[in-house]
């Protein structure tokens, strides 16, 4: 069975005592929900108290950047042992906007996803397509290649301890959804390229869809066949939104 998730990316958002109140919130309505997991991936510094929130509880954590490096003199950067010092079950690599705006290459991207794993945290490696890339028809090609990337350096048995999430750039934090069809196909393309390579792995994968997941555009999006869940920003961080969108995984 395919794990079903739903993850919150709450970028670079949140204070301990709006965190707080959020969390409550989520707890509360999704200690129920039995039959998908769901996490909060949140910033570096409140990793200690989201833990002690969220350890008795069936929702799971995780962080949104990691260094490809193991320890050293990297200053600034977090290691991959330090969040699983923290209890994170996950942490976000390869994000648009870590490429986009912080320079991330598909190479550093793969440092970033090996060490994750290295140090037994799953990654969740985010891939899609600019505007333009789409409007010139090399979607396929682009996410292609970012998988690539990964998994030529990483081996595709490295990808049954990994989530892939498709976020399109053009959908995320734009409120422009992709359709359900356009997520699917993409979807359904990265599952096939993974079959090509391990057919089991594939089968088992999950791949979530990112990028303006809304409470109300969530069901017709996790209906599709190949859409196991979504990382959502935005909607993450109103209690409410995630909770519907959670239990719109659930249901
Ligand atoms: P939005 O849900 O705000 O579009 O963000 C998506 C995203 O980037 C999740 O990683």
């Amino acid at each position: 069975m395919r794990r079903k998730l739903v993850a919150g990316n709450w970028k670079m958002h949140g204070n301990l005592v709006e965190n707080e109140q959020l969390l409550n919130a989520i707890v509360t309505s999704l200690d129920e929900l039995r039959n998908a997991q769901f996490a909060v991936c949140v910033p570096f510094p409140y990793l200690p108290s989201v833990q002690s929130a969220l350890k008795p509880t069936n929702i799971i954590w995780g962080a949104q950047n990691v260094s490809q490096y193991e320890k050293g003199a990297y200053t600034g950067e977090v290691s991959a042992s330090m969040l699983n010092d923290f209890g994170c079950t996950f942490v976000i690599v390869g994000h648009s906007e870590r490429r986009s705006l912080f320079g991330e290459d598909n190479h550093t991207v793969a440092q970033k996803y090996i060490a994750a794993q290295r140090a037994g945290l799953m990654p969740i490696l985010c891939v899609g397509e600019t505007l333009e890339q789409r409007e010139a028809g090399t979607t396929e090609q682009i996410i292609k290649e970012q998988l690539a990337a990964v998994i030529n350096v990483a081996g595709v048995e490295s990808v049954g301890k990994a989530v892939i999430a498709y976020e399109p750039v053009w959908a995320i934090g734009t409120g422009k959804t992709a359709s359900p069809q356009q997520a699917q196909d993409v979807h359904a393309f990265i599952r096939s390229g993974i079959e090509a390579q391990n057919i089991n792995i594939a089968r088992e994968l999950t791949i979530l869809y990112g990028g303006s997941v809304k409470a109300n555009n969530a069901s017709e999006l996790f209906a599709m066949p190949d859409i196991d869940g979504g990382l959502i920003g935005g909607a993450s961080l109103i209690a409410d939104d995630f909770i519907a969108i959670c239990r719109a995984l659930s249901n």
